[in-house]
């Protein structure tokens, strides 16, 4: 497809048909802002290590390049897992790729022998565009591993833990099912797999009212509504997702689970050891904490957005301005290849960077006669931090076409 190998931390990747990655992804790759002193990425991961203490060991400094092996293979993904597809994911090459979740680097955490952790690290995925999503994202995996000997111990705390969000103004509906669909591991000891599941409960119940508790939306109107229902991962069971009722509205805060003991072991910890582990989007979070209306502005280098924020205290981001917004169409006939919504997001990112804030598809058709597929889409470009000139939006524009017929050979309408 034309793409170059890639050289980075002085390692060259050659491509192969599965390099999809573009440097305007690749400019992202250290830019660390996850820990940058008074961003609000980073201050979320600062509130959420200080919630869990310092029995969690903190992990930064993970590069993002792993094998696919790491990103799937080792946590149990089937072959034909979606996830996998290049469509989905950053390629470098076949044997090599952006992670697309913290989970990543599970296995190998758990066999440095780390019982709990917090990993906090720069993710990428191949997404829509819009105002909640960005190719690079941040997560924080969280785990912990318990010993047969310690299981005592975690009763005690996890009545403790029990005891305490009993007295805070939280109330946890649980809507999952545990069963079939979602079932304890047949090879666990029950009563252990239920004491490391009730700790992840009570954990995350606690971490999440340490966040949300005392927002603004929910002081005097009620307590702070946590809903856990049934998930699938391939590396847990059971498995959960979190949500946190704000504005009325359920929003996903993570994914978590019992680990899959075929994930541990392969980490080398002993067959009667039970983990949990779960994983949670900082930008999500900060949105919401810091009411930041658009994901890019986490990669402003304003110092009218980076000013407002100070590390251990959650404010509310003020606009300073909203600049105006131009919304352009792009239609074109597809040539010979399929062309994955993906790979046109792709091109737009590639052109306008942080200029562009939302792509929608707004048509797409097969002539009946020819057989020839159309599509179109309707760019809407807009700076976060200044007002874009016509002649500006134009050029962005024109290059887009261009871009599109060398990259697929479309023909412009
Ligand atoms: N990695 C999962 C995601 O990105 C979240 C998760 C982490 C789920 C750990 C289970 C355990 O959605």
């Amino acid at each position: 497809n034309g793409i170059e190998g890639v050289t980075y931390n002085n390692v060259f990747y050659p491509p192969d048909e599965y390099t999809n990655i573009r440097s305007s992804i690749l400019s992202h790759l250290g830019r660390n802002i996850y820990l940058q002193k008074d961003h609000p990425i980073a201050i979320v991961r600062s509130l959420i290590e200080k919630h869990f203490g310092s029995s969690f060991v903190p992990i930064t400094a993970l590069p993002p390049i792993v094998s696919p092996q790491q990103n799937f293979d080792e946590l149990e993904f089937p072959l034909d897992h979606p996830g996998r597809r290049p469509s989905d994911s950053y390629y470098l090459n076949k044997d090599w790729m952006l992670r697309t979740h913290t989970s990543a680097h599970e296995v190998q955490v758990f066999r440095s022998g780390i019982p709990k952790w917090l990993l906090s690290a720069d993710v990428y995925r191949r997404d829509e565009i819009d105002r909640s999503h960005y190719p690079v994202f941040h997560q924080m995996e969280g785990a912990r591993v318990v010993e047969p000997s310690e299981m005592e111990d975690l009763r005690k705390e996890n009545d403790e833990l029990a005891q305490s969000l009993a007295a805070v103004n939280i109330q946890v509906e649980d809507v999952s099912t545990i069963g079939e669909k979602n079932p304890y591991q047949p090879w666990h000891n029950p009563d252990h797999a239920k004491l490391v599941n009730d700790n992840l409960k009570h954990s995350l119940n606690g971490m999440i009212y340490a966040l949300f508790g005392g927002l603004a939306t929910h002081k005097g109107k009620g307590p702070l509504q946590v809903r856990w229902i049934d998930a699938y991962f391939p590396w847990t069971s059971p498995s959960y997702e979190v949500e946190v009722l704000f504005d009325g509205k359920w929003l996903e805060i993570l994914g978590c689970g019992v680990m899959q003991q075929a994930a541990l072991t392969r980490s080398s910890v002993p067959k009667d050891n039970v983990g949990w582990a779960f994983g949670l989007g900082l930008e999500r979070i900060a949105m919401v904490l810091f009411q930041v209306p658009d994901i890019r502005l986490f990669w402003s280098k304003d110092a009218r957005f980076l000013e407002q924020f100070s590390d251990g205290t959650v404010t509310q981001f003020k606009p300073f301005s909203k600049y105006p917004s131009s919304s352009k169409d792009v239609s074109f006939w597809l040539g010979e290849r399929e062309v994955h919504e993906n790979d046109v997001y792709d091109i737009v990112r590639e052109v306008a960077g942080g200029l562009v804030e939302e792509v929608k598809e707004v048509d797409r058709f097969t002539h009946p006669k020819t057989g020839k597929s159309s599509r179109a889409y309707r760019v809407t470009y807009r700076s976060m931090e200044r007002t874009l000139t016509g002649e500006e939006v134009n050029t962005l524009h024109n290059d887009l076409g261009l871009k599109l017929i060398e990259a697929f050979n479309v023909q412009l309408r």
